[in-house]
């Protein structure tokens, strides 16, 4: 971490070669391909080839850090191992692991047909095993004081700006939730998300949460330069910065729901506590051309934001921020030009929603759209070199 982490020797002793399998042993995902099947034009053997090519350049960030550890810092760790549930022994546990479900957390989390599919384990096991974890954690009914615990224990991530981190109920963008900034084109999403992999790193007193960020660009934007700007605005050491920052370009919408499927594996082994999506649909958009594709881009899209809220959910101390570009012409299936891209599907997905516009000059105003708990209102910031700031 930029500012004096402690854990980085620690890091480094349990640090081990990284095992060379990955994404490539892991089959399509059968449920994406039951609801592509009459998408012909999809071939498999293109969304392989493009998932090793980012595959790679996931392992440049990783410079050997990772530990063999599978538990979580923070709030998330959960002390017994995946291995202690009933009817989980060294063959089924592995399985789950390599399939990115290495903690009881995820497996309670996770619906049977997907341990199934993804784990290659079989049905009866698979709801057995998630009976059992939901058990051990008390997943079910709660009383509100239980609720409220967690709540407090959820963290927040600075924006930079304190407006904008006031309008999202003080202290920046909340951990155990997706955050959506939609916007037209150069309303300023992409540098909120360059901004929050800076801050993440930050100590809790200075608005980070000493964690890492795992950044998932689809459109191509993401630029280290700007990353070295605002650290050093901040007076951070930007090599340290950097590597701290996972990057993986996205080539496909396929691509993009592996990505974060394989990021599971990712969050347990490395300190992330941020994960970005810059943009959510670009490709869904691009991929999915006409009326008659819209009910099963549709589809697939709601599969990909619960698998972006689930890890929301199963790691309480990450952040999960999505961008999304409206178009200022309306186009015919995206209707209202103020809504986000994605309609529905996104915005029963979000747990808060920021839609952001032009102002005067540099400066953009950022509107709360919907959140759970926080008044309607805006806030006014602005872009500069060195990051995301109030306006004087
Ligand atoms: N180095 C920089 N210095 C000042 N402003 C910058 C710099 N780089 C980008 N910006 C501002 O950010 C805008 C682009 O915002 P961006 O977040 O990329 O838009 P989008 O909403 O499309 O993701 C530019 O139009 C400019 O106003
Ligand atoms: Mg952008």
């Amino acid at each position: 971490m930029p500012t004096k982490k402690k854990k980085t020797s620690k890091a480094k002793s349990t640090a081990k070669k990284a095992p060379e399998k990955k994404v490539e042993d892991i089959d399509e995902d059968e449920l994406l391909e039951d609801l592509l099947q009459e998408d012909e034009e999809k071939s498999t053997s293109s969304s392989k080839k493009t998932i090793k090519s980012a595959d790679s350049s996931l392992e440049d960030g990783e410079e050997g850090e990772k530990g063999d550890s599978i538990e979580l810092n923070g709030l998330t760790s959960i002390n017994y191992n995946i291995k202690d549930l009933p009817g989980v022994g060294a063959t089924i546990a592995k399985k789950l692991a390599d399939a990115g479900y290495n903690t009881v957390n995820a497996i309670a989390l996770t619906p049977a047909r997907m341990l199934v599919q993804e784990g290659g384990i079989g049905d009866k096991t698979a709801q057995k095993i998630i009976a059992a974890a939901r058990e051990a954690l008390n997943i079910g009914f709660k009383t509100a004081d239980i609720v409220w615990e967690r709540r407090k224990s959820l963290a927040r991530i600075s924006t930079n700006s304190n407006a904008l981190d006031d309008l999202l109920g003080g202290g920046g963008i909340e951990t155990g939730g997706l955050t959506e900034f939609y916007g037209e084109y150069r309303t300023g999403k992409t540098q909120i998300m360059h901004q929050l992999c800076v801050n993440v790193q930050l100590s809790k007193s200075e608005g980070g949460i000493q964690g890492k960020a795992l950044y998932v660009d689809t459109e191509g934007t993401f630029r280290p330069e700007r990353l070295i700007q605002m650290a050093e605005a901040k007076g951070l050491d930007y090599n340290e910065v950097l590597k701290n920052v996972i990057y993986a370009r996205a080539y496909s919408s396929d691509h993009q729901v592996m990505l974060i499927k394989d990021s599971m594996k990712i969050i347990a082994e490395q300190n992330i506590k941020l994960i970005i999506m810059d943009s959510l649909i670009s490709h869904f958009r691009a991929e999915y051309i006409g009326r008659g594709t819209l009910a099963s881009r549709q589809q697939l899209l709601n599969l990909h934001l619960h698998d972006l809220l689930r890890l929301a959910e199963m790691y309480p101390d990450v952040a999960v921020v999505v961008s999304n570009q409206v178009q200022s012409k309306p186009d015919v299936f995206f209707g209202d030009p103020t809504k986000s891209t994605g309609g529905n599907v996104v915005a029963h997905g979000a747990t808060v929603r920021i839609y952001l516009r032009k102002g005067k000059g540099d400066q953009r105003v950022a509107k709360m759209i919907d959140a759970p708990n926080l008044p309607e209102g805006e806030a006014v910031f602005r872009l500069a070199e060195e990051g995301i700031l109030d306006v004087e």
